[in-house]
């Protein structure tokens, strides 16, 4: 009920009475006065007036599963929502629900990790009150040969929702680094459970920094955060959010083709290297060209003095 009061006060410009409340719930004045104090325990600012009734006046940085289902408009993604002020990390925590069950589209979201997980068996610094450290599991009806490509769909959504939260240009670097005036804001760690022919699950982890205020010192020239390169202190539920009704309609065109082609020219309009020259540091040999764009199955296309390469895996600086 917490979730419904907040977000029909959000709704309301002026005053919602406690009449009102009661009679949309069903339930007692004492209840919804009980309600309406643990919200202002949570932080939320609720102005009471006589005869007027409640009014919404401020809300807290939270992202639990209360302020994350008092503003949801997605369909089925983050239908099913665990929050956590601390745990090892998200990913780890949504393999555990796919295997007991929960359906695809359960969303989990931390405060602070501490294991959280980098590409490349690398570590994912996970402050409290400083990130969102979140994972997506799916367990979609597709070829696990084609599912790589998510993690590019899932950079494209967080691209946008960055945009339109902060108004900032939030550019992807292949294949799903996210980047503000060159400095990483966001990583991606996909991680799959299947069968040669069959997806168990998906995890899709997300760590994004947002309140960061430093880095230390090795990062500093590669590290930055919302606050630090917007200038601006981002609600980050409202990210969230944003990042899930994103994530939902771009999935869905991918689905249709289970490849690229439909994205293709907004991911490339998103690519921060594109048209320029960029290092493929392929483990073999490393090479430098000209990045000119993805393909539908979400390879680099580049171009180097010779030939035309495509680039599936790797990094890029
Ligand atoms: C990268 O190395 O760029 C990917 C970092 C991914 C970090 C996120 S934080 C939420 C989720 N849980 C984890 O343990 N890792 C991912």
């Amino acid at each position: 009920m917490k979730a419904e009061i907040l977000r029909l006060l959000r709704e309301t410009d002026g005053y919602v009475s406690g009449q009102e409340l009661c009679n949309q719930f069903g339930v007692s004045r004492t209840a919804v006065w009980k309600a309406i104090n643990q919200l202002k325990e949570a932080g939320y600012e609720i102005e009471a007036v006589q005869n007027k009734g409640y009014h919404l006046v401020s809300v807290p940085d939270r992202m639990d599963e209360v302020e994350l289902a008092s503003i949801r408009k997605t369909e089925w993604a983050g239908a099913e929502t665990y929050y956590f002020d601390k745990i090892d990390s998200t990913n780890t925590k949504a393999k555990e629900l796919a295997e007991e069950g929960h359906p695809s589209g359960t969303f989990v979201v931390a405060d602070q990790q501490t294991a959280g997980k980098g590409r490349r068996g690398r570590s994912w610094d996970s402050l409290p009150g400083t990130g969102i450290y979140m994972t997506l599991m799916l367990k979609p009806d597709i070829n696990p040969n084609h599912a790589s490509m998510l993690t590019l769909v899932t950079a494209m959504a967080v691209a946008n929702a960055m945009h339109r939260v902060t108004g900032a240009e939030a550019l992807i670097k292949w294949p799903n680094d996210i980047v503000i005036n060159g400095k990483k804001i966001c990583g991606i760690l996909t991680e799959m459970s299947a069968q040669f022919d069959y997806i168990n699950h998906i995890v899709i982890g997300i760590g994004i920094n947002v309140h960061n205020e430093s880095f230390p010192e090795e990062l500093q020239d590669h590290a930055g955060s919302l606050l630090l390169e917007c200038g601006k202190r981002v609600h980050r539920a409202d990210l969230i959010e944003a990042f899930l009704e994103e994530f939902e309609r771009l999935y869905a065109i991918y689905l249709k083709t289970e490849d690229l082609s439909a994205l293709q020219e907004e991911y490339d309009q998103l690519l921060v290297n594109r048209g320029r020259q960029v290092r493929v540091l392929d483990p073999k040999e490393p090479f430098e060209g000209k990045a000119m764009g993805i393909t539908k199955k979400g390879e680099l296309i580049v171009d180097t003095w010779e030939s035309r390469k495509l680039v599936s895996s790797g990094e890029v600086s």
